[in-house]
Protein backbone atom coordinates (compact mmCIF):
# COMPACT_ATOMS: atom_id res chain seq x y z
CA UNK A 1 0.00 0.00 0.00
CA UNK A 2 1.24 3.62 -0.77
CA UNK A 3 1.70 5.76 2.05
CA UNK A 4 1.32 9.20 1.22
CA UNK A 5 2.82 11.94 3.91
CA UNK A 6 -0.28 12.30 6.54
CA UNK A 7 -1.20 16.42 6.58
CA UNK A 8 -0.61 17.57 9.21
CA UNK A 9 -2.33 20.42 11.30
CA UNK A 10 -1.35 23.21 9.84
CA UNK A 11 -0.49 22.14 6.98
CA UNK A 12 -2.04 23.68 3.50
CA UNK A 13 -6.01 22.44 3.12
CA UNK A 14 -7.58 22.74 -0.56
CA UNK A 15 -8.47 26.67 -1.01
CA UNK A 16 -12.08 27.25 -1.26
CA UNK A 17 -13.60 23.99 0.02
CA UNK A 18 -15.71 25.74 2.52
CA UNK A 19 -17.78 28.36 -0.22
CA UNK A 20 -18.11 25.78 -2.24
CA UNK A 21 -19.91 23.23 0.20
CA UNK A 22 -22.13 26.30 1.44
CA UNK A 23 -23.24 26.87 -1.96
CA UNK A 24 -23.45 23.26 -2.91
CA UNK A 25 -25.64 22.56 0.32
CA UNK A 26 -27.83 25.91 -0.73
CA UNK A 27 -28.52 24.80 -3.82
CA UNK A 28 -28.63 20.49 -3.78
CA UNK A 29 -28.44 20.18 0.15
CA UNK A 30 -30.92 18.26 2.10
CA UNK A 31 -33.61 20.76 2.97
CA UNK A 32 -37.16 20.64 4.79
CA UNK A 33 -35.99 18.22 7.83
CA UNK A 34 -38.48 19.31 10.96
CA UNK A 35 -35.39 20.35 12.88
CA UNK A 36 -33.72 22.43 10.24
CA UNK A 37 -34.64 26.73 9.71
CA UNK A 38 -34.76 27.09 13.63
CA UNK A 39 -32.02 28.34 16.22
CA UNK A 40 -33.85 26.71 19.33
CA UNK A 41 -30.99 24.87 20.88
CA UNK A 42 -33.86 22.66 22.62
CA UNK A 43 -34.94 20.91 19.07
CA UNK A 44 -31.02 20.68 17.43
CA UNK A 45 -29.99 19.33 21.04
CA UNK A 46 -33.23 16.41 20.34
CA UNK A 47 -32.64 16.23 16.92
CA UNK A 48 -28.55 15.96 17.13
CA UNK A 49 -28.83 13.05 19.82
CA UNK A 50 -31.63 11.18 18.21
CA UNK A 51 -29.34 11.20 14.59
CA UNK A 52 -26.37 10.00 16.70
CA UNK A 53 -26.67 6.40 15.60
CA UNK A 54 -29.93 6.49 13.80
CA UNK A 55 -30.93 7.40 10.14
CA UNK A 56 -32.86 10.04 9.25
CA UNK A 57 -35.84 8.41 8.05
CA UNK A 58 -35.89 6.96 11.91
CA UNK A 59 -36.00 9.85 13.42
CA UNK A 60 -38.52 11.67 10.77
CA UNK A 61 -40.99 8.85 12.99
CA UNK A 62 -40.08 9.60 16.48
CA UNK A 63 -38.90 13.35 16.48
CA UNK A 64 -42.24 15.05 15.97
CA UNK A 65 -43.68 12.30 18.45
CA UNK A 66 -41.89 13.31 21.05
CA UNK A 67 -41.63 16.80 20.80
CA UNK A 68 -45.35 16.39 21.06
CA UNK A 69 -45.08 15.06 23.70
CA UNK A 70 -42.26 17.26 25.92
CA UNK A 71 -42.63 20.58 23.82
CA UNK A 72 -39.57 22.66 26.15
CA UNK A 73 -36.43 21.40 27.82
CA UNK A 74 -38.59 21.72 31.43
CA UNK A 75 -41.58 19.34 30.23
CA UNK A 76 -38.70 16.65 29.68
CA UNK A 77 -36.66 17.58 32.50
CA UNK A 78 -40.19 16.88 35.03
CA UNK A 79 -41.63 13.36 33.03
CA UNK A 80 -40.09 10.07 34.65
CA UNK A 81 -37.55 8.32 33.18
CA UNK A 82 -40.24 5.52 32.04
CA UNK A 83 -41.71 8.11 30.07
CA UNK A 84 -39.04 8.88 28.11
CA UNK A 85 -38.22 5.26 27.62
CA UNK A 86 -41.35 4.72 26.37
CA UNK A 87 -41.24 7.12 23.61
CA UNK A 88 -37.67 5.78 22.58
CA UNK A 89 -38.26 3.27 22.41
CA UNK A 90 -37.03 1.18 19.00
CA UNK A 91 -34.34 4.01 18.58
CA UNK A 92 -32.03 2.05 20.55
CA UNK A 93 -28.70 2.91 22.27
CA UNK A 94 -31.09 3.52 25.52
CA UNK A 95 -27.96 5.40 27.32
CA UNK A 96 -28.58 8.07 24.81
CA UNK A 97 -32.38 8.23 26.09
CA UNK A 98 -31.14 7.83 30.00
CA UNK A 99 -28.04 10.96 29.37
CA UNK A 100 -31.02 13.03 27.60
CA UNK A 101 -33.51 13.00 30.33
CA UNK A 102 -30.19 14.01 32.65
CA UNK A 103 -29.37 16.72 30.37
CA UNK A 104 -32.73 18.37 30.28
CA UNK A 105 -32.64 18.64 34.28
CA UNK A 106 -28.72 19.73 34.42
CA UNK A 107 -30.02 22.11 32.22
CA UNK A 108 -33.26 22.98 34.21
CA UNK A 109 -31.37 22.85 37.28
CA UNK A 110 -27.71 24.69 36.34
CA UNK A 111 -28.78 26.72 33.22
CA UNK A 112 -31.47 28.24 33.84
CA UNK A 113 -33.27 26.15 31.73
CA UNK A 114 -31.34 27.39 28.78
CA UNK A 115 -28.91 25.56 26.80
CA UNK A 116 -25.56 27.02 26.89
CA UNK A 117 -24.51 28.83 23.88
CA UNK A 118 -20.90 27.45 22.94
CA UNK A 119 -19.53 24.07 21.99
CA UNK A 120 -16.90 24.15 25.20
CA UNK A 121 -19.90 24.54 28.08
CA UNK A 122 -22.35 22.19 26.20
CA UNK A 123 -19.75 19.43 26.12
CA UNK A 124 -19.78 19.28 29.44
CA UNK A 125 -23.28 17.94 29.58
CA UNK A 126 -24.53 14.72 29.84
CA UNK A 127 -24.79 12.63 26.26
CA UNK A 128 -23.19 15.62 24.56
CA UNK A 129 -19.95 14.59 22.92
CA UNK A 130 -17.89 17.16 20.83
CA UNK A 131 -19.32 16.55 17.39
CA UNK A 132 -22.80 16.94 19.20
CA UNK A 133 -21.54 20.02 20.89
CA UNK A 134 -20.12 21.64 17.78
CA UNK A 135 -23.19 20.75 15.92
CA UNK A 136 -25.13 22.52 18.46
CA UNK A 137 -23.48 25.82 18.65
CA UNK A 138 -22.87 25.55 14.72
CA UNK A 139 -26.49 25.73 13.73
CA UNK A 140 -27.99 27.98 16.57
CA UNK A 141 -25.46 30.29 17.47
CA UNK A 142 -22.85 30.01 14.00
CA UNK A 143 -19.73 29.18 16.49
CA UNK A 144 -16.61 28.42 13.88
CA UNK A 145 -16.29 25.14 15.21
CA UNK A 146 -16.28 22.14 13.06
CA UNK A 147 -17.98 19.18 13.41
CA UNK A 148 -16.45 15.47 13.18
CA UNK A 149 -18.93 12.33 13.18
CA UNK A 150 -18.31 9.34 11.39
CA UNK A 151 -19.90 10.49 8.51
CA UNK A 152 -17.75 13.53 8.23
CA UNK A 153 -14.30 11.83 8.73
CA UNK A 154 -15.04 9.99 5.78
CA UNK A 155 -15.73 12.65 3.98
CA UNK A 156 -12.33 14.91 5.11
CA UNK A 157 -9.81 11.34 4.81
CA UNK A 158 -10.75 11.46 1.65
CA UNK A 159 -10.79 15.09 0.61
CA UNK A 160 -7.27 15.68 2.32
CA UNK A 161 -6.09 11.90 1.55
CA UNK A 162 -5.34 11.70 5.73
CA UNK A 163 -3.94 8.66 5.99
CA UNK A 164 -3.22 8.70 9.87
CA UNK A 165 -4.92 5.64 11.63
CA UNK A 166 -8.22 7.24 12.76
CA UNK A 167 -8.74 4.66 15.59
CA UNK A 168 -5.67 6.49 17.46
CA UNK A 169 -6.85 9.73 19.66
CA UNK A 170 -4.03 11.36 18.64
CA UNK A 171 -4.67 11.14 14.63
CA UNK A 172 -8.02 12.13 15.52
CA UNK A 173 -7.02 15.10 17.27
CA UNK A 174 -4.73 15.90 14.33
CA UNK A 175 -7.76 15.23 11.62
CA UNK A 176 -10.08 17.65 14.16
CA UNK A 177 -7.17 20.53 13.94
CA UNK A 178 -7.46 20.42 9.50
CA UNK A 179 -11.56 20.33 10.34
CA UNK A 180 -11.10 23.74 12.27
CA UNK A 181 -8.82 24.93 9.43
CA UNK A 182 -11.02 24.42 6.58
CA UNK A 183 -13.78 26.39 8.45
CA UNK A 184 -15.09 29.41 6.21
CA UNK A 185 -13.04 32.60 7.41
CA UNK A 186 -15.04 34.77 7.89
CA UNK A 187 -19.19 33.20 8.24
CA UNK A 188 -21.46 35.62 7.35
CA UNK A 189 -25.81 35.07 8.38
CA UNK A 190 -26.14 31.59 8.34
CA UNK A 191 -23.17 30.29 7.04
CA UNK A 192 -21.78 28.27 9.49
CA UNK A 193 -25.66 26.41 9.51
CA UNK A 194 -24.69 25.86 5.78
CA UNK A 195 -21.39 24.35 6.19
CA UNK A 196 -21.92 21.97 9.56
CA UNK A 197 -25.65 20.70 7.44
CA UNK A 198 -23.04 20.60 4.18
CA UNK A 199 -20.79 17.84 5.40
CA UNK A 200 -23.11 16.21 7.16
CA UNK A 201 -25.21 15.54 3.35
CA UNK A 202 -21.86 15.19 1.85
CA UNK A 203 -21.03 12.35 4.23
CA UNK A 204 -25.04 10.95 4.52
CA UNK A 205 -25.36 11.31 0.28
CA UNK A 206 -22.94 11.69 -2.28
CA UNK A 207 -19.10 10.36 0.15
CA UNK A 208 -20.79 7.22 1.16
CA UNK A 209 -18.59 4.26 2.38
CA UNK A 210 -18.87 1.69 -0.22
CA UNK A 211 -19.75 3.68 -3.56
CA UNK A 212 -18.75 7.11 -3.08
CA UNK A 213 -20.46 9.42 -6.26
CA UNK A 214 -17.73 11.11 -6.95
CA UNK A 215 -18.78 12.29 -10.77
CA UNK A 216 -21.62 14.32 -8.82
CA UNK A 217 -19.71 15.64 -6.24
CA UNK A 218 -18.86 19.16 -5.51
CA UNK A 219 -15.01 18.37 -4.36
CA UNK A 220 -14.66 16.30 -7.43
CA UNK A 221 -11.59 18.94 -8.28
CA UNK A 222 -10.17 19.22 -4.93
CA UNK A 223 -10.29 16.15 -3.60
CA UNK A 224 -7.12 14.03 -3.47
CA UNK A 225 -8.33 10.27 -2.54
CA UNK A 226 -10.91 10.85 -5.63
CA UNK A 227 -7.78 12.21 -7.71
CA UNK A 228 -6.14 9.41 -6.91
CA UNK A 229 -8.41 7.26 -7.04
CA UNK A 230 -8.41 5.99 -3.85
CA UNK A 231 -11.53 6.81 -2.07
CA UNK A 232 -11.71 2.63 -0.91
CA UNK A 233 -8.56 3.56 0.96
CA UNK A 234 -10.25 6.02 3.28
CA UNK A 235 -10.20 6.40 6.29
CA UNK A 236 -7.77 4.38 7.50
CA UNK A 237 -8.66 2.40 10.92
CA UNK A 238 -6.63 -0.33 12.54
CA UNK A 239 -9.48 -1.34 15.23
CA UNK A 240 -12.68 -2.73 14.09
CA UNK A 241 -15.27 -3.89 15.81
CA UNK A 242 -15.45 -7.24 16.41
CA UNK A 243 -19.06 -8.23 17.70
CA UNK A 244 -19.68 -11.32 19.99
CA UNK A 245 -22.24 -13.89 18.85
CA UNK A 246 -24.89 -14.75 21.81
CA UNK A 247 -27.97 -16.24 22.29
CA UNK A 248 -30.49 -15.43 25.02
CA UNK A 249 -34.06 -17.31 25.36
CA UNK A 250 -36.75 -15.04 26.11
CA UNK A 251 -39.66 -16.86 28.28
CA UNK A 252 -42.68 -15.03 27.15
CA UNK A 253 -45.45 -15.70 30.03
CA UNK A 254 -49.26 -14.82 28.83
CA UNK A 255 -52.52 -15.08 30.34
CA UNK A 256 -55.10 -16.55 27.84
CA UNK A 257 -58.13 -16.27 29.81
CA UNK A 258 -60.46 -13.99 27.66
CA UNK A 259 -60.28 -10.28 27.64
CA UNK A 260 -57.15 -8.03 27.27
CA UNK A 261 -54.12 -10.85 27.26
CA UNK A 262 -51.17 -9.70 29.68
CA UNK A 263 -47.59 -10.36 29.25
CA UNK A 264 -44.83 -10.96 32.53
CA UNK A 265 -42.36 -7.98 32.35
CA UNK A 266 -39.21 -7.60 34.31
CA UNK A 267 -37.10 -4.01 34.25
CA UNK A 268 -33.66 -4.48 33.03
CA UNK A 269 -31.11 -3.48 34.94
CA UNK A 270 -29.40 -0.24 35.18
CA UNK A 271 -26.77 -1.51 33.31
CA UNK A 272 -26.11 -3.44 30.18
CA UNK A 273 -28.33 -4.49 27.53
CA UNK A 274 -31.68 -2.66 27.13
CA UNK A 275 -30.71 -0.90 30.48
CA UNK A 276 -33.74 -0.12 32.39
CA UNK A 277 -36.35 -0.83 29.77
CA UNK A 278 -39.25 -3.74 30.30
CA UNK A 279 -38.60 -7.00 29.48
CA UNK A 280 -39.46 -10.89 29.21
CA UNK A 281 -37.25 -12.62 31.84
CA UNK A 282 -34.16 -13.47 29.98
CA UNK A 283 -31.99 -16.57 29.94
CA UNK A 284 -28.18 -18.45 28.49
CA UNK A 285 -30.17 -21.59 27.94
CA UNK A 286 -33.61 -22.99 27.42
CA UNK A 287 -33.09 -25.57 30.13
CA UNK A 288 -32.99 -22.56 32.75
CA UNK A 289 -35.54 -20.72 30.66
CA UNK A 290 -37.71 -24.09 31.07
CA UNK A 291 -36.61 -24.25 34.85
CA UNK A 292 -37.90 -20.79 35.41
CA UNK A 293 -41.57 -21.72 33.73
CA UNK A 294 -44.18 -21.34 37.38
CA UNK A 295 -44.94 -23.79 39.91
CA UNK A 296 -47.04 -26.57 38.83
CA UNK A 297 -46.95 -25.74 35.18
CA UNK A 298 -45.96 -28.31 32.63
CA UNK A 299 -42.53 -27.14 30.95
CA UNK A 300 -43.92 -29.11 27.75
CA UNK A 301 -46.55 -26.17 27.20
CA UNK A 302 -43.94 -24.37 26.09
CA UNK A 303 -43.96 -22.82 22.81
CA UNK A 304 -40.51 -22.09 21.08
CA UNK A 305 -41.17 -19.71 18.48
CA UNK A 306 -38.83 -18.42 15.52
CA UNK A 307 -35.70 -17.20 17.00
CA UNK A 308 -34.90 -13.85 15.77
CA UNK A 309 -31.35 -12.14 15.01
CA UNK A 310 -30.43 -8.61 16.62
CA UNK A 311 -27.34 -6.55 16.13
CA UNK A 312 -26.08 -4.27 18.90
CA UNK A 313 -23.10 -2.46 18.89
CA UNK A 314 -21.06 -4.90 20.66
CA UNK A 315 -22.94 -7.82 20.47
CA UNK A 316 -25.64 -10.17 18.22
CA UNK A 317 -27.70 -11.59 19.83
CA UNK A 318 -29.70 -14.70 18.73
CA UNK A 319 -33.07 -14.90 20.62
CA UNK A 320 -34.78 -17.60 21.20
CA UNK A 321 -38.27 -16.73 22.73
CA UNK A 322 -40.05 -18.90 24.30
CA UNK A 323 -43.69 -18.38 24.47
CA UNK A 324 -46.14 -20.23 27.40
CA UNK A 325 -49.91 -19.54 27.83
CA UNK A 326 -51.22 -19.00 31.17
CA UNK A 327 -55.03 -19.36 32.65
CA UNK A 328 -54.91 -16.32 34.29
CA UNK A 329 -51.87 -14.31 35.99
CA UNK A 330 -49.38 -16.70 37.89
CA UNK A 331 -47.65 -14.64 41.04
CA UNK A 332 -44.19 -14.59 40.04
CA UNK A 333 -41.01 -13.04 41.48
CA UNK A 334 -39.30 -9.72 40.35
CA UNK A 335 -41.56 -7.86 37.89
CA UNK A 336 -45.54 -7.21 37.24
CA UNK A 337 -48.05 -8.36 34.84
CA UNK A 338 -48.92 -6.30 32.26
CA UNK A 339 -51.67 -5.75 29.64
CA UNK A 340 -51.36 -6.00 26.04
CA UNK A 341 -53.44 -2.76 26.09
CA UNK A 342 -50.97 -0.85 27.39
CA UNK A 343 -47.58 -2.14 25.77
CA UNK A 344 -47.35 1.11 23.88
CA UNK A 345 -46.74 3.04 26.90
CA UNK A 346 -43.84 0.55 27.89
CA UNK A 347 -40.37 0.89 27.14
CA UNK A 348 -39.66 -2.15 25.01
CA UNK A 349 -36.53 -3.01 23.08
CA UNK A 350 -37.29 -2.97 19.76
CA UNK A 351 -37.20 -6.42 19.14
CA UNK A 352 -39.49 -7.93 22.15
CA UNK A 353 -42.32 -5.03 20.87
CA UNK A 354 -41.79 -6.65 17.05
CA UNK A 355 -42.50 -10.04 18.74
CA UNK A 356 -44.97 -8.84 21.06
CA UNK A 357 -47.13 -7.39 18.21
CA UNK A 358 -46.88 -10.58 16.05
CA UNK A 359 -47.29 -13.30 18.97
CA UNK A 360 -49.63 -15.96 17.48
CA UNK A 361 -53.47 -15.96 18.93
N1 LIG B 1 -27.04 13.60 11.10
C1 LIG B 1 -26.61 14.19 12.22
N2 LIG B 1 -27.12 15.42 12.33
C2 LIG B 1 -27.92 15.61 11.26
C3 LIG B 1 -28.73 16.67 10.80
N3 LIG B 1 -28.83 17.80 11.50
N4 LIG B 1 -29.41 16.51 9.63
C4 LIG B 1 -29.30 15.36 8.96
N5 LIG B 1 -28.55 14.34 9.33
C5 LIG B 1 -27.86 14.45 10.46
Amino acid sequence: MSRGPTPAAGAPVPAGFAERLIAWQRCDGRHGLPWQGTRDSYRVWLSEVMLQQTQVSTVLNYFPRFLARFPDVRTLAQATPDEVMALWSGLGYYSRARNLHRCAQVVVAEHGGLFPADARTLETLPGIGASTAAAIAAFCHGERISILDGNVRRVLTRLLAFDGDVAQPAQQRVLWDLAQALLPTAPAGDDMAAYTQGLMDLGATLCSRSRPACEACPMRTLCRAAEAGETAKYPVKTRTLKRRHESWWLLLLRTSGGGDPQVWLQRRPTRGIWAGLHCTPVFASEAEALAAVPPGVNPDAVVPLEPVAHSLTHRELRLHPLLLDLPSPAPMPDGQWVACSALPGVGLPAPLRTLLDRLPD
